[in-house]
């Protein structure tokens, strides 16, 4: 359902954030990528939903080559893929519901949007998608009053509330605590497994990432250095992914005898 073929993505500063990607994704896995800050974990996750244009190769989402996508179509494509961030992106200072209602806004009627009616059928998913992160209760609350991972949770109920294809997710507990943390991996788990949702998600948690995905992608400097399942990674894997660089460098200090 997504398939990357020989994508490069260069930044207008010349920075090569991708190098030559292959990859498929097929519906329903969850898949995590790993590697190390500035690896470019965030910008492939990025170019699935056309946050980030390609620079060479395609990609193409449900049988759509995403960079020929031009105006409305972008933002029809981007409603189909659900995409959660470490943030949360809410609007504090108003309830819960408001804000997963706020996911139907570029559906709606310019009078509606102004008078803040919501047709019936729309708190209804809203509502739904609550439940289904087990947050139902707080429909009413303020957003300012909940915690870090209840907020996470209504991130998520927003996202879901527009039945997605697929669920991207950048590094969406890094700012938790271990608990709330694993909460909230339990509900993508869930979405992952009842709702036969795929599930992408960049995380630096490597002990997390293997306890939950089924399959891992490697990525340093822009390259796709492992591909596998999570339970095929090893430690000798880790390092590739995470210290090729360093065990470079060791091999050219000892080739080179500076320490000796
Ligand atoms: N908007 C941007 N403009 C220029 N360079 C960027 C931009 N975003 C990321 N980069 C660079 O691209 C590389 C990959 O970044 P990123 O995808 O954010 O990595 P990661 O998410 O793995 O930390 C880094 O060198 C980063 O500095
Ligand atoms: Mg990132």
């Amino acid at each position: 359902m997504i398939e990357f073929t020989n994508v490069d993505k260069v930044y207008p500063n010349k920075v090569k954030a991708l190098q030559n990607i292959n990859l498929k994704v097929e519906k329903g896995e969850f898949v995590a990528i790993i590697g190390l800050s500035g690896a470019g974990k965030s910008t492939l996750i990025r170019c699935i939903n056309r946050m980030h244009d390609i620079t060479n190769g395609s990609l193409i989402v449900d049988g759509i080559e995403v960079r020929k996508l031009r105006g409305k179509e972008i933002r029809n494509f981007r409603k189909r893929i659900g995409m959660i961030f470490q943030s949360f992106n809410l609007v504090t200072r108003t309830t819960v519901l408001k804000n997963v209602l706020v996911s139907f806004v570029p559906q709606l009627p310019f009078w509606r949007k102004l008078t803040g009616i919501f047709a019936k059928d729309h708190k209804l998913k809203a509502l739904t998608a609550l439940d289904q992160v087990g947050i139902l209760d707080k429909a009413y609350v303020r957003v300012d009053q909940l915690s870090g991972g209840q907020q996470q949770r209504v991130a998520l109920a927003r996202t879901l509330a527009q039945n997605p294809d697929v669920l991207l997710a950048d590094e969406p507990i890094a700012s938790l605590d271990p608990v709330t943390s694993k909460q909230v991996m339990d509900d993508f788990k869930h979405i992952n497994q009842e709702m036969d949702m795929s599930v992408i998600m960049n995380i630096h948690h490597v002990e997390v990432a293997l306890e939950y995905a089924d399959r891992i992608i490697g990525v340093r400097e822009g390259q796709i250095v492992y591909d596998g399942p999570s339970k095929e990674v090893t430690d000798e894997v880790l390092d590739h992914i995470y210290k090729g660089e360093i065990d470079e460098m060791q091999q050219e200090i000892l080739e080179e005898g500076a320490y000796v």
